[in-house]
């Protein structure tokens, strides 16, 4: 059938999703530069974002978590306040809102429901919108003041993948073009450091067999498995946690290291695998301490640390790439993870039960 020859080669979507991630990435690079070669974004975006004095980003799912990682890039390059929230929560626990906010919609499919509702009360409130959305001519596209295009190609996995790090890309450009226009120096070429992280996701991406093993080796027979990281790593343990329920229904959480002492520690026994993110310098050490303390209560730990902090026995090291973009990396060998933990449980990869790709009703 015609889904299938979409297929190609390629038993599952989402395997080859997966696999387009450098692609659409090195689309994205092109897709937001100028004539010049400089990063750009319609001069409009760039108003509304300087004009705000705070941005509401509104997501939900794997969108929420790509708006996690998109705060600390606003606000720590662009240097504007940012909140995130689940559109569900929001329609009703509305926060007191500043003077002048910006809100942010990330929806993949730019039709999920609860997002929708929080972009009708925006409007009726009068503030600026922004879609960020995979999906031209989408609602949320067409409801809101500006839309920026993702460019990753239709997703048809429920899981979503090449969504994520598109979202998150965008988010980077976004923050960086917001700088540049309010004359602020950077520490580092954007465009170049995006390249290097496409490289690594290839290379991620040709290493399929390491993953499919690490899956094999610490979640075949288990019934949980738990993420942690702290800082970025946290918010790239939360999207990894639901990558893994999703598609191979074991029950997975993902945790700030820091968080583990106040309660969750208390559910390792022996032998429960524990995938520790390790990307961040700052926090390297404090992060080790956490897998050392799991580790002695006799938790199985896949430790997936970055290049240049990575220490023996780790499981896996990642290609260098600038700190700030880790999540671009660090999240593929996770969704690999999880497509091989579906796999090998005989999951239905694409379609998991009880899930829909995009969720039309509030
Ligand atoms: C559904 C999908 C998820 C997705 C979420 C938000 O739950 O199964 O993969 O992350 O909706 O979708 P959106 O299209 O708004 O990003």
């Amino acid at each position: 059938d015609a889904s299938d020859i979409e297929k190609g080669t390629y038993p599952h979507y989402m395997l080859k999703e997966i696999d387009e991630q450098p692609l659409v990435l090195r689309k994205i690079i092109q897709k937001y530069q100028n004539d010049q070669g400089e990063l750009a974004i319609d001069g409009e975006i760039l108003d509304a974002m300087n004009s705000a004095d705070r941005i509401y980003i509104i997501a939900a799912g794997t969108s929420y978590h790509a708006g996690l990682v998109g705060k600390q890039y606003i606000e720590k390059v662009a240097k504007v306040p940012v909140e995130v929230h689940i559109s569900s929560e929001f329609v009703y626990n509305t926060p007191l809102l500043s003077e002048k906010p910006l809100f942010i919609f990330i929806s993949q499919s730019g039709e999920t429901a609860d997002s929708r509702a929080v972009l009708v009360s925006v409007k009726e409130m009068g503030h600026p919108a922004l879609t960020i959305t995979n999906v031209p001519g989408s609602t949320l596209s067409r409801e809101a003041d500006y839309t920026l295009l993702l460019h990753a190609g239709p997703e048809i996995a429920v899981a979503s993948t090449k969504a994520y790090t598109a979202q998150v890309a965008v988010l980077a450009i976004l923050a960086e073009v917001t700088a540049i226009a309010k004359g602020r120096e950077l520490e580092f070429n954007l465009v170049q450091e995006l390249g290097i992280v496409a490289n690594a996701m290839e290379t991620l991406c040709d290493s399929k067999e390491t993953f499919e093993d690490i899956s094999r080796s610490f979640l075949s027979t288990t019934r949980n498995a738990f993420f942690i990281g702290r800082s970025i790593d946290y918010y790239v343990g939360l999207e990894g946690a639901l990558k893994l329920k999703e598609i191979s229904y074991i029950q997975a959480e993902g945790f700030a290291g820091g968080e583990l002492k106040h309660g969750t520690i208390a559910l390792i026994e022996d032998g429960t695998p524990i995938i520790a993110l390790a990307t961040q310098e700052g926090v390297n050490l404090s992060i080790r301490g956490n897998v050392k303390e799991v580790v002695a209560r006799g938790a199985n730990p896949c430790i997936i640390s970055m290049k240049g902090l990575d220490q023996d026995g780790d499981t896996f090291v990642l290609p260098e790439v600038h700190e700030m973009l880790s999540p671009l990396v660090s999240v593929i060998p996770l969704q690999l993870i999880s497509y091989y933990a579906a796999l090998h449980r005989d999951c239905d990869v694409d379609k998991p039960r009880n899930l829909a790709k995009s969720v039309t009703v509030e």
